[in-house]
């Protein structure tokens, strides 16, 4: 029996998952990182906390399934996308904190490239001027951060998303490396020509050299210092697109973690949104390159956490759950999350949270039925958004990530849509979805027989769409919440 071995570095926490020829999964190990907020609107992580979570994860998933590293066939890696680490070449070290993709430092930098270049960097990258993306946190980095100058000047510098951090630390040579899925998240890569974009390296003065060699993301690319190959790499959205076998084009998932991300996949040829989705790589394999297309909430599964390390009115994420159930209704609370800002329809990084109907009659179960309300409310505007700009009409939401244990939550959002929402059996398609990309790279298995593994663990079955004037009013709010940080 062989087995593969998964990375799935996120944003609150680093995951390695061990998964057998089968894809039972044998052993998890997960911990916890600082998360660092240096000022309002600015996320950062310690890129070493993130190396040493990884190594700690590993070496903890394996001894727990009482196996050695010769057994794992192979290893993926997957992570959160958009995040930054600039390093050394020579000195192996980081130069400055990863500047995460919720980091909203170059706010202005964005809203300036959304008066001048946003056709040009929608044409190439399939995405808008934003600072979620990587490119203007790199320039931030090389404007500001004496280290990352003087390493560029050097001819030192390295900038790579956690994936090329990680196997630049897990790999004996050092392999700076990343894959299409990953590329696609930076504004820099041309998706069309699948290559750095000249243009936009001069844009953002980053030199190509500073930048991974791309790579597909199922190849036996290298061995890891534990001795196993690295076969799979992805972007976690696309990874768990992935692993919720979502094979052909239309079919669609949603993840809710510490954002929720949407997305469908559109086969061989990127189709560009003109109201405000994203156009990504989905993954490459053998030649074979899949698109999708994306839409993002910034922050679902992070409200529940700021319910209960922010605010301090929950002890644990499950409390949503019964509080949600013991209101009624949401007692006229209406909450905009735009604790990050607004992805897609919106884009509003100056957006910020907001609640609105307060009374004296407000209880804190009103409080946390309204953040569910809005996941719920935001998951449908982009929903509607992808079946007016696909021309598909969605029939069934494919669901996984930790928030969707929450049963009132995957009930109220299939009423909310009004079409089935499905539940994978395995939570941890992300996890998953590397691991298969892995092990196509060492012929363990392919996509077809890929295909018949997913499973249904629960699908929320609404009688119809409900809610329509509650969604009205809650609009209102998300508008009272926009243009506010200038
Ligand atoms: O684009 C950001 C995304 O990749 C983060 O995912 O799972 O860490 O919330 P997650």
């Amino acid at each position: 029996m062989g087995y593969v071995l998964t990375i799935d570095q996120g944003t609150s926490s680093t995951r390695a998952i061990l998964f057998d020829e089968e894809l039972y999964q044998v052993a998890v190990a997960q911990e916890e990182f600082e998360q660092i907020y240096p000022k309002p609107g600015w996320v950062e992580h310690n890129p070493n906390d993130i190396v040493l979570t990884a190594m700690s994860c590993i070496e903890k998933a394996v001894k727990d399934a009482r196996i050695s590293f010769k057994e794992i066939e192979a290893i993926g890696i997957t992570n959160q996308r958009e995040t930054v680490v600039a390093w050394d070449a020579e000195s192996g070290k980081a130069l400055y904190n990863a500047i995460v993709w919720q980091c909203r430092r170059t706010s202005n930098r964005a809203e300036e490239l959304k008066k001048s270049h946003e056709e040009l960097i929608h044409s190439k990258t399939g995405l808008r001027p934003d600072p979620y993306f990587s490119a203007t946190k790199m320039e931030w980095m090389l404007e500001n951060v004496q280290e990352v100058k003087a390493a560029a000047e050097r001819g030192t510098l390295r900038f790579g998303t956690i994936d090329s951090w990680l196997i630049w630390n897990l790999t004996p040579e050092k392999m700076h490396i990343t894959d299409y899925s990953n590329a696609s998240r930076t504004m820099l890569f041309n998706i069309n020509e699948l290559d750095w974009d000249q243009e936009l390296l001069d844009l953002f003065s980053i030199k190509r050299e500073f930048l991974p060699k791309v790579v597909d993301s199922s190849a036996q690319l290298c061995s890891s210092i534990y001795g196993p190959i690295i076969g799979g790499i992805a972007g976690d959205q696309q990874a768990s697109l992935f692993g919720q076998s979502a094979f052909n084009p239309g079919d669609m998932k949603c993840t809710y973690g510490t954002g929720s991300f949407l997305l469908m996949n559109t086969g061989n040829a990127p189709k560009f949104s003109r109201n405000g989705l994203l156009t990504t790589i989905g993954w490459k394999i053998k030649n074979e390159i899949t698109y999708a297309v994306e839409g993002s909430i910034f922050a679902s599964g992070a409200l529940v956490k700021w319910l209960r390390d922010g605010l301090g009115i929950i002890s644990t994420a499950e409390e949503t759950e019964t509080l949600a159930k013991q209101a009624e209704n949401n007692g006229g609370v209406y909450f905009s999350g735009a604790l990050a800002g607004l992805g897609a329809p919106y884009w509003d990084s100056t957006a910020r949270g907001l609640f609105v109907g307060l009374t004296r009659g407000t209880t804190k179960a009103h409080i946390v039925r309204a953040v569910l309300e809005y996941v719920a409310f935001r998951t449908r505007d982009i929903v509607e958004l992808m079946e007016k700009e696909t021309g598909i009409k969605i029939k069934r939401l494919l669901v996984d990530g930790g928030m969707t244990r929450n049963n009132f939550l995957m009930d109220l959002q299939s009423r909310i849509l009004g079409i089935p929402v499905d539940r994978s059996l395995i939570k941890e398609t992300t996890a998953l979805g590397a691991a298969m990309l892995a092990g196509i790279a060492v012929g363990l298995w392919d996509e077809s027989s890929l295909k018949d593994k997913r499973k249904t663990e629960i699908e929320f079955t609404p009688k119809g769409r409900e809610m329509e004037e509650e969604y009205h009013r809650w609009k209102e709010a998300i508008k009272r919440s926009m243009n506010w940080e200038t």
